[in-house]
């Protein structure tokens, strides 16, 4: 795909995890909005869900070959994974990162994330929204460079 929506740890459970936190809106909900908003683009994009750091690790790497632009919600690996951060720098390709909640008014633990110094931008705090402002972006600029 040329972008790729990745979803961390736990974000399966969206639509009745921490509600006060994450909102009612279900994953599949929030994908299915961004594969509608995509399409009308006529732009390619998958989205995919793990719990697993390893296979997100390995998913990112099997990105390099066509995907031109990463939407992602590391979930809690932001607070906690090196790992992750270097395969994003590896691949080097452009990224924005997302959270549901606004970290910034929630425990310490995560206000500090390993991604966003190398991303291109951080939306938190929007719900599922900001997934679908994150994708005008990536758009917008899939466009300008097309
Ligand atoms: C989250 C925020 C993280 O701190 C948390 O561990 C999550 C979800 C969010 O979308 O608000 O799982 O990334």
């Amino acid at each position: 795909p040329h972008i790729l929506v990745l979803h961390g740890p736990n974000l399966n459970l969206l639509g009745t995890r921490e509600p006060e936190h994450y909102g009612s809106t279900t994953l599949a909900d929030i994908d299915a909005r961004l594969a509608a908003r995509a399409k009308a683009a006529k732009v390619a994009l998958e989205c995919w869900q793990s719990n697993s750091e390893a296979a997100l690790i390995d998913r990112i790497h099997s990105a390099r070959q066509h995907t031109r632009y990463i939407i992602i919600n590391p979930a809690a690996f932001t607070h906690t994974s090196v790992a992750l951060r270097d395969a994003l720098a590896a691949v080097a390709i452009p990224f924005i990162e997302v959270h549901l909640s606004n970290v910034f008014a929630r425990e310490p633990f995560r206000h500090h994330s390993y991604f966003s110094d190398l991303a291109v931008g951080i939306i938190s705090g929007l719900g599922a929204q900001g997934y679908e402002l994150a994708l005008d972006h990536a758009l917008t600029q899939l466009t300008i460079k097309a």
